[in-house]
């Protein structure tokens, strides 16, 4: 098995399922992406969507999110998704160090992301790539 990070240059259909094949496996309430909101990501000049592929098929996807802000240059991490058939393979540590080459190639100071304790298995790839817990509050704000 060979497992190949890309970044997501196009929208396709193929994507796109791809994609709403995922995303219920990170969040039961996340919309289906229509061709319009991919579309949109792909072309968004911050955000960079990278792809996994094993054996030609994609199982796996995470979304880089760069900002200018005073304090510099910072990176967030954001649906990061493995499917089930193909975890423990090397495919979400592949695609999260494909994010860190690319947000340290563009110039980020910092790449940030957080992960609820209960998924075990991301707490566990991001502290062996080397991310450490901050001590710090979390807050959304719904809208
Ligand atoms: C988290 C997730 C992306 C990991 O993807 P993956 O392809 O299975 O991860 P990898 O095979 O690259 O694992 C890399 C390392 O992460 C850790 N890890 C991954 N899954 C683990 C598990 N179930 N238990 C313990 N450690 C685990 C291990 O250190 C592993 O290295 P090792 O296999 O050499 O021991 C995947 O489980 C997933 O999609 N989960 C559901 C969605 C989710 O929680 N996304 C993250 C949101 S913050």
């Amino acid at each position: 098995m060979s497992v190949s990070v890309a970044v997501a240059r196009e929208a396709s259909v193929e994507l796109r399922d791809a994609i709403n094949r995922l995303l219920p496996q990170l969040s039961s309430t996340a919309k289906p992406l229509g061709d319009d909101d991919l579309a949109k990501i792909i072309s968004s000049p911050n955000t960079t969507l990278f792809v996994a592929t094993l054996d030609g098929a994609i199982v796996g996807t995470l979304t880089l999110v760069l900002f200018d802000i005073p304090s510099g240059c910072r990176a967030w991490i954001e649906d990061v998704i493995v499917d089930v058939e193909a975890r423990r393979a090397g495919v979400g540590a592949a695609l999260t160090r494909a994010a860190i080459d690319a947000a340290r190639d563009l110039g980020a100071r910092t790449v940030d992301l957080t992960s609820r304790p209960s998924r075990t298995s991301a707490n566990a790839l991001y502290r062996k790539l080397g991310f450490v817990a901050r001590d710090t509050n979390v807050y959304r704000l719904s809208l």
